[in-house]
């Protein structure tokens, strides 16, 4: 039976652990933890989607689903999750970094951009900052 929740600091080791399996960046989880979405299999921590906000702008972050679960619309119903999240907050746009998934985003809408010209305010993103490798692909989305 799956479900989905909010993250809370409890989750923070489980979230963790899932997103080294998944080779995704560790720094500013803890950070921004309470704006992580959850999928649960019973009480085990399946997936999960994250948001950082700086100012007006998302950073959507740390979408990792457990192999065993892939394939089934959890990353999707993760992904929508955040981002109605962003647009409850009011942010005027949610932007992502990858280097894995850059022909899974755009059916969200979102569309390539140069890393240079994301918003400004992102900068203080420790993902941005040098969590993510350079060769990582930007991708926005006007909200
Ligand atoms: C990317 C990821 C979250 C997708 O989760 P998922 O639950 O398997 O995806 P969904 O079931 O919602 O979507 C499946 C569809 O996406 C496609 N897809 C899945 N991963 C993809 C990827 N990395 N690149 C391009 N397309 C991808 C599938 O082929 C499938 O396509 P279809 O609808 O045409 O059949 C998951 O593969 C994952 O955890 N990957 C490792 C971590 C990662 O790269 N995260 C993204 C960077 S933040």
């Amino acid at each position: 039976m799956i479900s989905f929740c909010t993250a809370t600091s409890d989750d923070l080791p489980e979230v963790l652990a899932l997103l080294e399996v998944a080779q995704l960046p560790l720094a500013g989880v803890k950070e921004h933890l309470q704006n992580f979405i959850l999928a649960l299999d019973s009480d085990r921590i399946i997936g999960c989607a994250g948001l950082e906000i700086h100012e007006d702008a998302g950073l959507l972050r740390s979408v990792a689903v457990d192999e065993a679960y892939r394939l089934h619309g959890l990353g999707e119903k993760l992904t929508r999750g955040i981002l109605e999240l962003a647009q409850h907050q009011g942010l005027s746009s949610l932007s992502l970094l990858t280097t894995t998934a850059q022909n899974y985003f755009p059916r969200f809408g979102f569309v390539p951009i140069e890393p240079s010209q994301l918003p400004r305010s992102l900068n203080d993103s420790e993902e941005l900052s040098g969590a993510c490798p350079d060769t990582a692909v930007g991708m926005t989305l006007r909200l």
